[in-house]
Formats: structure tokens, C-alpha cells, sequence
């Protein structure tokens, strides 16, 4: 009889992706199809992502990017919009407790000025209470928008130009990449998307572009940290050019 070996007895550990980005996609489905309301997916989505996240932290990943909410999100019914707010308010709660001690860095990227007060304190006090750790960086994507955060950079790069601190010939690469909510980060390595869909939504669309895509047909609530292994096992069986040969 033969066994299949576990991927992670197949990964190489010394090369890690630095960097990962997840669009966790497919909660209401997950949930529609056990008959549930959406929001049932929606929680059950962010027992995953926990799971996800103390992994990727134990294994040695320095980075990981979660899609929560996008700047289209907001043209969902009221209802699940609410309760998704809400959700994301008790996650960075939990998160400054129980993933502090976890020693995870927690960082909120995307437009702020949209969400409510509380979230906007929360995020304040979690990113200022979870600041003092060293493990992995976690940027959670709420009320984000990949085209929105680099037109905010094009703003800030194009004041600094008619006010005379920067010539406009001097613009490059780091330059922009610095203005990004994701600045002094590496670039995602792997991108998972899970759902089936495969596409990027408007998720870190400079940040990706030499991102090893990787998509599963999974739901996110699905998603286990064997699914992960799987997606860093293929990653490193790819060939990165960067455009070389
Ligand atoms: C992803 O799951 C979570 C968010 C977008 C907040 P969806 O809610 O998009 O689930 P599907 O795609 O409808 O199944
Ligand atoms: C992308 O999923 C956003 C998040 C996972 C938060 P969507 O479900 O909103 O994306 P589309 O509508 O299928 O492109
Ligand atoms: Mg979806």
C-alpha cells in the first residue's frame, strides 16, 4: 500500500516565500451551499484565516497580506456589509490578545477614512500594541482598493514636485513602491487566490507583478494550512526569470 507524503515533508525550508498574499474568496458560497446565511461563511472564514496566519507565523513567513474587504465591497446589502465591520472589529480585538501573543505584527492597510470610529481606534490600538513584536508581518486589506492606494501615491509623489522637493525625471520604482501602504515591504512572492475565480480584484496590483500566481478551486472556509503547504510546495517548483533567462 502506498502513502502519499505529506507536502510539508517536501517543502524547502530554507526558501520560503518572504512574502504572501491571500484573497481569501468563496465565504458565501461556502455557506450557500450548507443552506446557511453568507455571514455564516464570513465567520467561519475568519476561524481560517487564524489557523492560516499561526502557521505561516511558525513556519518563518515574514510577510502575509489578507484581502478582507474591498473598496467594492461597499456594494454588498447593508446587512452583510455590517456584519463583515463588525467581524473585522472583534478579529482585531481578538487578534491584539491572542495573536500578540503569538508575536504577530498586525497592520491595517487601505482607506481608513471610510470605516467607522471604533474600527478606526482599533486599528490604532492593535497596530500600537502589536508594534513591539518581531514574528511575521500581517497587513489585513480592509476597505482596500490596489488602484485607489496607487493614485494616492502618484498624489503624494506629484505634491512633492510642484512644491520643489522632487524633480519629476527622478521618479522610479522605489520611489512609488515606497508611497504604497505595503512601502519598505518586500513584494509578494506567491499569491493565492482560492474560490475557483481567478483573477485579482484590484489587490496589490504594482506589488504582484512578478507574483507566482496560485489558485484553488477550495472555499476559503476550506482552506487548511495542507492547502497552504500544497501552494508553497508548487511555488518553489516554479521557474522565476524575472524576465532573464
Ligand atoms: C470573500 O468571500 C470575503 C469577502 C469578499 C469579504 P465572498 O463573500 O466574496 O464569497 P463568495 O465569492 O460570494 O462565495
Ligand atoms: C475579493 O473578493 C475581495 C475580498 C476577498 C475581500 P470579491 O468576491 O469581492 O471579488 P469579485 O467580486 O469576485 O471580483
Ligand atoms: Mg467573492
Amino acid at each position: 500500500m502506498f502513502f502519499r507524503r505529506n507536502k510539508k515533508q517536501e517543502i524547502d525550508f530554507d526558501h520560503l516565500p518572504k512574502h504572501i498574499g491571500i484573497i481569501m474568496d468563496g465565504n458565501g458560497r461556502w455557506a450557500k451551499k450548507r443552506g446557511l446565511p453568507r455571514s455564516a461563511g464570513h465567520s467561519m472564514g475568519a476561524e481560517a484565516l487564524k489557523k492560516i496566519v499561526t502557521e505561516c507565523n511558525r513556519i518563518g513567513i515574514g510577510y502575509i497580506t489578507v484581502y478582507a474587504f474591498s473598496t467594492e465591497n461597499w456594494k454588498r446589502p447593508k446587512e452583510e456589509v455590517d456584519y463583515l465591520m463588525n467581524l473585522l472589529l472583534n478579529y482585531l480585538k481578538d487578534a491584539e490578545r491572542s495573536l500578540a501573543g503569538e508575536n504577530v505584527v498586525i497592520r491595517a492597510i487601505g482607506s481608513r477614512a471610510e470605516l467607522s470610529e471604533e474600527i478606526q481606534e482599533q486599528i490604532i490600538k492593535t497596530e500600537a500594541f502589536t508594534a513591539k513584536n518581531d514574528g511575521i508581518v500581517m497587513n489585513i486589506a480592509l476597505n482596500y482598493g490596489s488602484r485607489d492606494e496607487i493614485l494616492q501615491a502618484v498624489k503624494t509623489l506629484a505634491k512633492k514636485v510642484s512644491a520643489g522637493e522632487l524633480d519629476a525625471e527622478d521618479i522610479d520604482d522605489t520611489k512609488l513602491s515606497a508611497c504604497l501602504y505595503t512601502g519598505g515591504q518586500p513584494d509578494p512572492d506567491l499569491l493565492i487566490r482560492t474560490s475557483g475565480e481567478e483573477r485579482l480584484s484590484n489587490f496589490l496590483l504594482w506589488q504582484v507583478a512578478y507574483s507566482e500566481l496560485w489558485f484553488t478551486k477550495k472555499l476559503w472556509p476550506d482552506f487548511t494550512k495542507e492547502d497552504l503547504y500544497q501552494a508553497i510546495y508548487d511555488y518553489q517548483q516554479r521557474n522565476r526569470r524575472f524576465g532573464g533567462v
